[in-house]
């Protein structure tokens, strides 16, 4: 298939990327930008290690095709520290060991953030609710829940820069 030209905004630089018209961000973000936070899980939408945002909002990129996306602001985990200091969400999941592999950790993360900027107080319910697309093999969800929770109480919402 022919490739087309699309631009992006990605982790606030502006990116020209060559790709077909089946190629998914996912493989765009890895394999062109060479942004190996995001991870590629199950490649059908269940897992939660692809999420990235795009325009503020959390999205599966494993279910995005790269054309669709022509013009538009992804940010994917490794744009949220700014200036060497981690995101506030980030720092919380260090703080309260929230991460073991850490293979579901970029998800988490993001989905995390994305919480938080539109609701910085969520109870532990709304939490649960939130991440309940993101699966961990590892910790069971408790330490992860009480970074989220953790960073929400040191007034992380609304912090993320586009
Ligand atoms: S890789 Fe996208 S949801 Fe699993
Ligand atoms: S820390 Fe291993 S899958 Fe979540």
């Amino acid at each position: 298939m022919k490739p087309r030209v699309i631009h992006l905004t990605v982790n606030g630089e502006q990116r020209e990327v060559s790709v077909s018209p089946n190629d998914l961000l996912l493989n765009v973000i890895r394999e062109q930008e060479h942004l190996t936070g995001t991870k590629y899980g199950c490649g059908i939408g269940e897992c939660g290690g692809c999420t990235v945002h795009i325009d503020g909002q959390p999205m599966l990129s494993c279910l995005v095709l790269a054309v669709a996306v022509d013009g538009r602001a992804i940010v994917t985990i490794e744009g949220l520290a700014r200036n060497r200091q981690l995101d506030p969400v980030q720092e919380a999941f260090l703080d309260h060991s929230a991460v073991q592999c850490g293979f579901c950790t970029p998800g988490m993360i993001m989905m995390s953030r994305a919480l938080l900027n539109e609701n910085p107080r969520p109870t532990e319910h709304e939490v649960r609710e939130f991440l309940r697309g993101c699966l961990c093999r590892c910790t069971g969800y408790v330490s992860i829940v009480r970074a989220v929770l953790a960073a929400a109480e040191r007034g992380a919402g609304g912090e993320e820069r586009s």
